[in-house]
């Protein structure tokens, strides 16, 4: 599996989003990752689909949307149109799931699915088919800078032994170390916010992310 990693925004500099944008594709980052609140679904707000339109615009890396929303649905189209690669929702969202993977394949869009550190991974599992990926939160999603999860790994590892093809993401509490532990467990995509954004050097970060990434 192609090791992929995805820098959260929500960790950068937002007075100078363009210049943190670039430091990552620089680094060779492989896609950004994007993390869209609604103050419901969890108690934080973040960015919509207007500020990820105007990033867009000065970025050519992928970007990866993870919609920590309660009605995805009702903002796919938003969502697509500022720019969306991969559109990630959570498998505990009011949104009808199956309506809503179609909905984003169906604007031209990769469609991710996520569960919650509650969730038991089989939720996922009936629309395996249609997912490019599958986001395995290793936080309670909400907020940055949360402890890793390790009690997360024997999900990646079902999943992985399921489904041999399918990307499989983790989100929350990501560093040089624990990257390790997750590719063990057959994770390949990697979000990353505070190591990569509250580091000296995030360039190099995401190198060294990379490379262990690999070293499992
Ligand atoms: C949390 C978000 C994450 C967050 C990760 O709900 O989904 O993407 O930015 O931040 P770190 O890497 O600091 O745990
Ligand atoms: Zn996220």
């Amino acid at each position: 599996m192609d090791i992929k990693i995805s820098p959260s925004m929500l960790a950068s500099d937002f007075a100078n989003l363009e210049a943190e944008l670039k430091k990552c594709e620089t680094a060779g980052a492989e896609l950004i990752h994007l993390d869209v609140m609604d103050g419901h679904f969890v108690p934080n707000i973040t960015i919509g689909a207007p500020v990820i339109k105007a990033l867009k615009a000065v970025c050519s890396v992928p970007f990866d949307v993870h919609l920590m929303i309660s009605e995805p649905l009702k903002y796919i189209e938003d969502f697509a149109d500022a720019g969306a690669d991969i559109i990630t929702f959570h498998a505990e969202c009011s949104s009808d799931v199956g309506e809503t993977i179609d909905k984003i394949l169906s604007c031209g869009c990769k469609a991710a699915l996520a569960v919650k550190p509650g969730t038991a991974i089989d939720a996922v599992y009936p629309y395996a088919d249609k997912l490019s990926m599958v986001l395995v939160m290793t936080v309670e999603p909400g907020f940055g800078g949360q402890s890793f999860m390790e009690d997360m790994m024997p999900k990646i590892e079902k999943l992985r032994a399921e489904y041999p093809d399918i990307d499989i993401q983790v989100d929350g509490g990501i560093n040089a170390e624990t990257i390790k532990t997750c590719a063990k467990a057959g994770a390949n995509v990697f979000v990353a916010g505070s190591a990569v954004f509250k580091s000296e050097n995030p360039a190099a970060t995401i190198s060294l992310l990379k490379k262990n990434a690999g070293n499992k």
